[in-house]
């Protein structure tokens, strides 16, 4: 049985922005995480001043080891999905296969992209008390693959995202996804897109010391680490 596969799930779409950045935040936090099983090695390294495993890269030789999982990003920006324009109701199809049933390219395109993985962490930002379009559009355009699938949020705003992590709890749960009990709030006080400092093409948003620092004494990596352990629990109950 090959590793199961975990998406994490970058949420907004505007050009420049943060969600890609935090993104990455998380994937490396947990990817270099000792609890959590991805694939590791040991560094051969003679002296003992550092013996940490370090993540492999994806690329190298295949992962075949079934205790272990993989960590992929998924940016919802690179899907192009435009506006809800399906004439189905996606609940409605059959539950085995149902992409055939789709009648746009884009949606059995992103019905094979989500087929894909096992779980999910959706990163999000908070925007109006509520999550960006962006992601409830993505949501909205499949159900069977979202169905019993275990799923973790964090979000991000300058309270942490809360309204927006309660939202997206009650749509997940209306998709009947294992929404797992952690949910992570970030805060982004000093973090910030400088306004006319970069340009459309710009996408680099870098993590502000102070905020990174705020999340340190909060234990964050603690609590992204509970997070991903519990998908990892929903996914051994497969
Ligand atoms: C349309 C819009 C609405 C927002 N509403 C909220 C809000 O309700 N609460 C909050 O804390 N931050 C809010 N923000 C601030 C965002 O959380 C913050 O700008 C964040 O960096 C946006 O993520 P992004 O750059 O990845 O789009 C809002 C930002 C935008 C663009």
């Amino acid at each position: 049985m090959p590793p199961k596969k975990i998406a994490i799930v970058t949420s907004s779409t505007r050009s420049p922005r943060l969600n890609p950045t935090i993104t990455r935040y998380i994937y490396e936090t947990l990817n270099k995480d000792p609890e959590i099983p991805t694939r590791k090695i040991i560094p051969h390294i003679s002296s003992n001043t550092n013996t940490d495993p370090i993540p492999i890269p994806e690329t190298d030789i295949p992962d075949t080891d079934p205790r272990h999982i993989t960590l992929s990003i998924i940016d919802l920006k690179s899907q192009n999905l435009p506006l809800y324009d399906e004439p189905i109701i996606p609940a409605t199809l059959p539950a085995s296969n149902p992409a055939p049933h789709y009648k746009k390219p884009h949606t059995r395109a992103w019905s094979t992209v989500i087929q894909e993985y096992d779980a999910f962490i959706f990163v999000t930002p908070q925007y109006n008390w509520s999550v960006p379009a962006s992601l409830k559009n993505a949501l909205d355009y499949l159900f069977h693959e979202w169905k019993g699938k275990p799923a973790g949020i964090v979000t991000y705003g300058s309270r942490g995202g809360v309204k927006a992590a309660d939202h997206l709890r009650g749509i997940l749960t209306g998709l009947r996804m294992r929404v797992v009990p952690t949910s992570v709030g970030l805060p982004v006080k000093f973090t910030g897109v400088p306004v006319g400092t970069l340009s459309e093409e710009e996408e680099e948003v870098f993590i502000d010391e102070r905020d990174l620092e705020g999340w340190k004494e909060a234990g964050v990596e603690g609590m992204l680490r509970n997070l991903g352990m519990e998908i990892v629990c929903e996914l051994d109950k497969n």
